[in-house]
């Protein structure tokens, strides 16, 4: 056979890591933040109807003029500043193709979501993180002087923060957006479990970009959807960097049907709202636990045992959860969804359980503990 010919694949593309693979085969996954909880049937039924109905034969409309208005409707925007893709990862993907690139330089979060320095890479881009400090707030005034030093065509903002939890007022959103160069692209991939949007900024400044998804408290991870709001001079060029027919019919057909339904869903999402905070409380009850306060969907919370040895244990015992502990200022963290009331007390008895049974020194954390919570 002739051999493969790796060097023809670009090397920035061969350093990214590799396909994360499938999921532990486990009753209760509480680590990658989608909605656990059951749809009311009216959501499953309107779905259902919308996708059966569907003649998959013809190519979509281009223009996707259904979905795009809908979209912009809820938004409160125009049609044509918006455009959706295949989920966040892929509108991250086409943010990156379209404002980074050989010579540029976007600025992110770190910790924060893996796909932003992963986006820029593959464009052949300069990811530069800008560190959260030792408490995991984020340092507003370091990202004003690093965007003001490095000049950056792309700065990303996850608001609320993954995996923190934390939320910054839109007072800080108008500053760093008035410093930027570039784009501003904020990341509200959960902003409907925290009440807040940066949709005002939209109507003073040309350089915000907003990120959705129906992922998370629109119950469609599955189903991949997700979208840009921006100036539509910014959105006709980020879809010049798109292929013609980036989203099925069957997506947004389902999309369609979930946006009638979106009041049942925010329901849904008042209700996992409450609930976190009430795991919050039980989660910082157990001896030696803290736990950040939360704007999402998730909670983030530290324990002295170290964080791979714990995700191990709560595997065994059914429950993923995720765990960041490479980062070094996430050392003995984990990352908790919310998931149903029955689901959160199975994994509070787990972690309670995994905690008590620490019997070796080394899988304690004794030295080097980064800070924890304030509040
Ligand atoms: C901060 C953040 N942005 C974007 C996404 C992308 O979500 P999706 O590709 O499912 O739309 C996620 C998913 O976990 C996320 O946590």
């Amino acid at each position: 056979m002739k051999p493969v010919p790796l060097d023809a694949i670009r090397p920035e593309v061969l350093e990214l890591a590799p396909d994360i693979g499938s999921r532990p085969d486990v009753p209760i996954y509480l680590d990658w933040n989608e909605s656990r909880w059951p749809l009311p049937e009216g959501v499953l039924g309107g779905m259902a109807e919308a996708v059966a109905g569907t003649d998959a034969r013809p190519y979509p409309d281009r223009g996707y003029p259904a979905v795009r208005e809908a979209i912009a409707r809820l938004a409160g925007w125009t049609p044509d500043g918006v455009v959706f893709g295949n989920g966040g990862d892929d509108m991250l993907a086409l943010t990156g193709l379209a404002t980074t690139g050989a010579g540029r330089r976007a600025l992110y979060p770190s910790p924060g979501f893996s796909m932003y320095p992963w986006a820029v890479r593959l464009a052949g881009g300069d990811p530069s993180p800008v560190s959260l400090r030792d408490d995991l707030s984020y340092d507003v005034p370091e990202f004003l002087r690093r965007i003001e030093a490095e000049r950056p065509s792309l700065v990303f903002i996850t608001n609320p923060h993954n995996p923190t939890g934390q939320l910054l007022p839109l007072g800080a959103l108008r500053e760093l957006a008035a410093v930027a160069p570039g784009f501003l692209l904020v990341d509200e991939a959960y902003h409907e479990f925290s009440g807040q949007t940066a949709r005002p900024l939209l109507d003073e400044f040309g350089n915000v970009i907003l990120l959705r998804t129906f992922s998370k408290a629109m119950a469609m991870a599955g189903a991949r959807l997700g979208y840009l709001l921006g100036a539509p001079e910014a959105i006709s060029g980020f879809r010049r960097a798109q292929p013609p027919f980036p989203v099925g019919v069957y997506t947004c057909r389902a999309a369609a049907a979930v946006m009638r339904q979106r009041e049942a869903l925010l329901e849904i999402t008042a209700r996992i709202t409450a609930e976190r905070e009430s795991l919050a409380a039980r989660l910082g009850a157990v001896p030696d636990v803290s736990v950040w306060p939360s704007h999402t969907n998730f909670l983030l919370f530290r324990t002295p045992m170290e964080s791979t040895v714990l995700a191990r244990r709560l595997l065994d015992r059914g429950v993923a959860l995720r765990d960041f502990s490479r980062h070094p200022l996430l050392q003995g963290t984990l990352r908790v969804t919310v998931g149903t009331p029955e689901e959160n007390v199975i994994f509070l008895d787990a972690l309670a359980d995994s905690l008590s049974s620490a019997v070796h020194d080394s899988e304690l954390q004794v030295a080097g503990m980064p800070e924890s919570p304030v509040a």
